[in-house]
């Protein structure tokens, strides 16, 4: 089991460069098969589900190599349709590549992505919305089946702006023969670098970071080179982590807008914080008093994954900060773990009360998963004593390097991964 050690109480000072975008790297690893063409993508995230996109790739047929940052991808050789059960049990937005291999192929088998921690993780809207380009999909024996007798534009209304779907459906619409336009689309910052990258391909794309995208075909390119967008979680993350140790810090080349509900709700807690164009300063005296009540909702709203980060950030300070959780059913299992390091919380359905406490002790806990799994090291940071993450894996899944940039900034912290302590054993 991999595991993280944090002796709290250490002030964090210094400068960060924040890693490229998870959530952007996926679907634009996806997009890549769309034409058939050489893609160098600048900005990776050494993540383990960026390892998978490209192991999925390469079972397509398509070349994918890390030289340091950059991903290097070659589609035109892509000469499969179907993603195997293991490589879409690897990571769970492998979904994506649905829309991406019809786009291209006009058939695709995949299994079924199943549920994950955060609670069920349906893909109904992916669905409907490919079958409004023609797709026949059907289900059998947890596999999809889908095909197409040539995909063609229509109007997609999302009954609600999910993420993934917005994407998929972006990306099926590339292969579609006329105009695509999709309503009540997500409006995600990612969902804005697919769009940068899809019009480096070739592709008539308009509307990101607007509700409504409209997709006309494209022109197909020999080689096309893209920068992921800089990674607004792990941001807000690192400010969460700031906000609890104590400290200043200054992030670098960042989008502050891209995390501003996350900044300006640390702000209101008595966090001091310098914007420039493209970084943020963060300044933390504790106390901190509680921020306004935090709602998640689709951006520009507040994002449900900063939700366990802020929360963290809010365990001492002075008052009530009441959470509403509008987006995964399942998004409180950090709560419990929190509460081990004497946090107050109290979970009713959606909403979760958080009354600060004047001290948190380190005591051992487990990561529930991706972002609860930060949450905790943003907890401990700011604990007395010391503070062991057990099942630590899942925060290895979203951040590069995590134990070394909090070290950077003086924080003790270790981390041993799965492996590492297999050869010790
Ligand atoms: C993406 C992000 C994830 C983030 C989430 C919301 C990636 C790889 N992951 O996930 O980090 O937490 O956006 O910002 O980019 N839903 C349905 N049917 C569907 C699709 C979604 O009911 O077909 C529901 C989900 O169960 C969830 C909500 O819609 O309750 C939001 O999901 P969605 O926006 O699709 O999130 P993801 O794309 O899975």
């Amino acid at each position: 089991m991999s595991v993280w050690k944090v002796s709290g109480g250490k002030k964090l000072y210094g400068d960060l460069r924040i890693q490229g975008s998870k959530n952007a790297v996926l679907p634009i690893m996806a997009a890549a098969i769309v034409t058939g063409c050489e893609t160098e993508l600048i900005n990776c995230p050494r993540l383990s589900d960026v390892e998978a996109a490209m192991s999925i790739l390469r079972h397509l047929g398509c070349k994918a190599e890390r030289e340091g940052d950059t991903v290097n991808i070659d589609s035109r050789g892509m000469n499969r349709t179907d993603i195997p059960h293991d490589l879409m049990r690897e990571m769970r937005s492998s979904v994506i590549f649905l829309g991406a291999i019809l786009a291209r192929a006009h058939e695709a088998k995949l299994s079924y992505p199943g549920g994950c921690e955060l609670g069920p993780r349906p893909i109904d809207l992916h669905l409907e919305a490919l079958r409004s380009l023609g797709a026949e999909i059907s289900e059998q024996g947890g596999s999809l089946y889908c095909r197409d007798n040539g995909l063609k534009g229509s109007r997609i209304n999302l009954s609600f702006p999910s993420v993934g779907a917005t994407e998929n459906a972006m990306l099926a619409a590339c292969g579609a023969k006329g105009e695509t336009v999709i309503t009540n689309a997500a409006k995600e910052p990612e969902i804005v670098d697919l769009q940068e990258f899809l019009r480096k391909l070739g592709v008539s794309v308009s509307g990101a970071g607007t509700s409504t995208i409209t997709i006309c075909g494209f022109v197909p390119q020999k080689r096309v080179g893209h920068r992921i967008m800089t990674d607004r979680i792990a941001s807000a993350t690192a400010l969460c982590c700031a906000a609890s140790a104590g400290g200043s810090i200054t992030l670098k080349s960042v989008a502050p807008s891209d995390f501003e509900t996350v900044t300006s709700a640390l702000e209101s807690m008595g966090c001091e914080v310098e914007r420039k164009a493209s970084s943020v300063k963060i300044s933390v005296s504790r106390p901190l008093r509680a921020p306004r009540p935090i709602v998640t909702r689709p951006y520009p709203g507040f994002p449900t994954d900063a939700q366990p980060l802020l929360m963290a950030a809010c365990l001492r300070a002075e008052g009530t900060t009441v959470f509403t959780e509008n987006i995964f059913e399942n998004r409180y299992r950090h709560a419990v773990e929190l509460c081990r390091l004497g946090a107050d919380i109290s979970v009713v359905g959606r909403v979760a009360v958080v009354t600060g406490v004047n001290e948190l002790i380190g005591a051992p806990v487990s990561a529930t998963d991706l972002r609860g799994g930060a949450a905790l090291v943003a907890a401990a940071l700011g604990a007395n004593g010391d503070t062991t993450i057990y099942d630590a894996g899942h925060i290895a899944r979203g951040y590069e390097e995590f134990d070394k940039m909090l070290m950077s900034l003086g924080a003790d912290v270790s981390y041993e991964s799965e492996q590492h302590l297999a050869t010790v054993v």
